[in-house]
């Protein structure tokens, strides 16, 4: 562990998503108050300006300056706090150094990455070294996958406390949400289409549910999933895949796995989109699977991907407008049934957002909940979930400071 002052560096503070997290850090702590941190950046200039525009409560916020490609920068980097949360995506692209000088240095770090490709490769390549040295690493510190994972978390602690069993078989369904797309997340979902469109190896793997899981923890069971427009009897309503849930589900495997399986090896979890009953919720799933399929179609494909890129969807840098942010929110149903049959329905709400408005809160909750909340040297080092590292205590300091509530609603 370093000697240093500062609890978290924002790596990434000017990315679109980073402004948001810093003007949230500064409204809930200061610049120096309960949590001490630090913004970075590849930019002096872009970093200057974001202090200025953070205003008066930022004026000590220190700067730092540091590119993701650069590895003398990144070890000066980590020196400067004890947490490192980064918003640099594409992360395929442009986190692997920073995840290894973390691994390294035994430092820890929390990200908002949702490529399954990209963890699947840190985890190969770093987990024994991050183990080693103590580095708690946790990816997916935002929508994706925070409300999936802790919503889990929180139905099972419900399900045991009610039954004294686990529930074997989950879905999450959001019911309802309003939000848009970042540039920064449009090129990581572009990015993900294109590797997996040239790697049939790659595409193969990641079709596996339990992807994230170590070879020796994947279980037999075959997991359900929403490909196409489905009538789901335990909500009464149609339903249509959910695109977050190719990262979700593993994520919530990978809880699972980490914790030694206790909701028994047979546990299913699947994600989808509610979209109402009788004909009408039929054919607004239909048309959401076409479209959805459609999107995927036109990405793999070099020349038309171009086309989508330039015209069509936010460049890096870009995103929803700060009364988009504001008005958006989320809905998500969860339900469980234990191995006897009976059930258990709870819910997650979020007041902003979802991938911005509502990500930034919880990323900068995630990274005060690890600098502030996680011991050391227990937890060990390595690639853990929010779920398994946080827990409890990330969902009081969501439900306290970062507009979520987990309820339950009954059986
Ligand atoms: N999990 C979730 O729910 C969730 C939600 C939202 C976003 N995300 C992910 O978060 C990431 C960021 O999204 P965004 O929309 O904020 O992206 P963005 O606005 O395009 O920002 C990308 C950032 O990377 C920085 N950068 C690029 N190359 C760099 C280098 N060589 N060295 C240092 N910095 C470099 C850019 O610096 P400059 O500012 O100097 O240009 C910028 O700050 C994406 O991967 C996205 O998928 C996840």
């Amino acid at each position: 562990m370093n000697a240093s002052t500062h609890d978290v560096v924002v790596f990434g503070a000017t990315s679109f998503v980073g402004r948001i997290l810093s003007r949230y850090l500064v409204q809930r702590f200061g610049a120096g108050g309960e949590l001490k941190w630090v913004a970075a950046g590849r930019s002096k200039a872009r970093l200057e300006e974001l202090r200025r525009e953070l205003g008066p409560g930022a004026a000590q916020l220190p700067l730092v300056v540091a590119d993701a490609a650069d590895e003398a920068s990144l070890r000066a980097l980590v020196k400067q706090a004890r947490v490192v949360v980064s918003t640099v995506g594409p992360y395929a692209l442009h986190g692997e150094p920073l995840v290894k000088v973390c691994a390294e240095t035994g430092t820890d770090y929390c990200d908002l990455t949702g490529e399954v490709q990209w963890i699947r490769r840190m985890i190969d390549r770093y987990e024994a070294t991050a183990k080693a040295s103590g580095a708690r690493i946790v990816h997916c510190c935002g929508f994706d996958s925070i409300p999936s994972d802790l919503g889990v978390h929180f139905l099972q602690r419900e399900a045991l406390r009610r039954f004294g069993q686990p529930c074997v078989n989950v879905k999450m369904r959001v019911r309802a949400m309003r939000g848009g797309f970042s540039g920064g997340t449009v090129a990581s979902l572009m990015n993900v289409v294109k590797e997996t469109a040239a790697d049939p190896a790659l595409r193969r793997e990641l079709q596996n549910p339990y992807s994230l899981c170590s070879e020796s923890s994947r279980p037999r069971t075959r997991q359900p999933a929403v490909k196409s427009a489905e009538f789901d009897a335990d909500f009464g309503a149609w339903t249509a895949p959910f695109v977050m849930s190719a990262i979700n589900t593993r994520i919530v495997q990978r809880s699972h796995a980490l914790l030694g399986q206790p909701w028994g090896a047979g546990f299913t979890y699947d994600e989808a989109v509610l979209t109402g009953r009788g004909l009408k919720g039929r054919l607004a799933a239909t048309g959401m699977s076409a479209g959805l399929t459609g999107f995927m179609l036109t990405g793999a494909l070099a020349p038309t991907r171009w086309l989508l890129e330039r015209f069509v969807l936010p460049a890096p840098g870009e995103g929803p407008s700060l009364k988009d942010q504001e008005n958006g929110f989320f809905d998500l149903r969860f339900h469980g049934k234990t191995a006897d049959g009976r059930s258990l329905r709870t819910r997650v709400t979020g007041d902003r957002d979802p991938g911005y408005g509502s990500t930034g809160k919880m990323l900068g909750e995630a990274a005060a909940c690890l600098a502030l909340d996680i011991g050391r040297p227990q937890p060990p080092g390595g690639f853990w979930t929010p779920a398994t590292l946080f827990g409890d205590r990330l969902i009081e300091r969501l439900t306290a400071s970062a507009g979520l509530a987990f309820e339950v609603l009954g059986d």
